[in-house]
């Protein structure tokens, strides 16, 4: 979701931008910058998850433009060199644009995602091969149980999916409840409103049958944190909040339907 909009790393007029860096969970660590061009006067924010074990794991690469700033807040966490596993939501720029400067970066990391990312995309656009996760599979990372879970098309996407932490109970849920502006890093105000007004101005979801299960689903595995791609992590009802957002998308769903169908 980088938007049709130009941007650069250092505006005539406003300092160098660099990634604000917040522990928001055990060894879990949101690195985040805002592009106040996109979507003014609030802004956008592009945030990218370092979650540390004995194998280090990067959530988002980010956009290629932005590898200079994302790498240079891993480097004030953890050497690049120690990065083990590299995952994201699904195949964009925002998400992998900058995957092979990653891997050169990094010469141990290894890309992991689902059967549809890899097989569709990473194998080709990655200079070296993924590794395959199954929808469901665990990997102990060294002090954190990551598991990934496959979602298709929710919120976009046919390769979409998302990765539960089991210990913090963290779910990344990448562009899920993408909402504007520079917030705190981690909040217990509402983000389900904020989200469906970003989905009112973007239109990102791609609506379909499946988008309210597949986000209960989630809920169901009772996260405490929800790390969000755009916008603020949330700590509150973790639980409670997916169901929310799966209510008003299937509201809009129903909406939609009768619309199209006259009923
Ligand atoms: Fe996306
Ligand atoms: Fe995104």
């Amino acid at each position: 979701m980088a938007g049709a909009v130009v941007w650069t790393l250092r505006a005539p007029g406003r300092a160098a931008m660099e990634a604000r860096i917040d522990e928001i969970g055990d060894s879990t660590y949101r690195l985040s910058i805002h592009v106040p061009e996109i979507s003014p006067p609030a802004g956008f924010t592009f945030n990218h998850f370092l979650v540390l074990g004995e194998e280090p794991l990067l959530f988002h690469c980010g956009l290629r433009k932005m590898f200079p700033l994302v790498s240079a807040a891993v480097a004030r966490i953890i050497p690049i060199e120690r990065l083990h596993w590299i995952t994201f939501g699904h195949v964009e720029a925002d998400e992998c644009g900058s995957i092979d400067e990653w891997l050169a970066a990094a010469p141990r990391a290894q890309i992991a995602h689902g059967v549809v990312g890899c097989g569709v995309s990473i194998r080709d656009v990655a200079a070296r091969p993924p590794r395959v996760l199954a929808d469901g599979e665990v990997t102990d990372i060294g002090g954190k149980r990551i598991r990934y879970i496959d979602t298709p098309h929710v919120p976009h996407g046919w390769d979409a999916g998302v990765i539960f932490e089991e210990s913090t109970g963290t779910l990344f849920c990448g562009d899920l409840f993408t909402h504007l502006g520079d917030g705190p890093a981690l909040t217990e105000a509402d983000i389900v409103g904020p989200a469906m007004a970003a989905e009112d101005s973007f239109r990102f979801t791609s609506l379909g049958p499946t988008t309210a299960r597949t986000i209960r689903d989630l809920a169901d595995l009772a996260p405490r944190t929800l790390a969000v791609m755009h916008g603020s992590s949330f700590s509150g009802d973790a639980a409670a909040a997916p169901r929310s957002l799966a209510d008003h998308y299937e509201r809009r769903l129903r909406r939609a339907l009768a619309e199209q169908l006259g009923t």
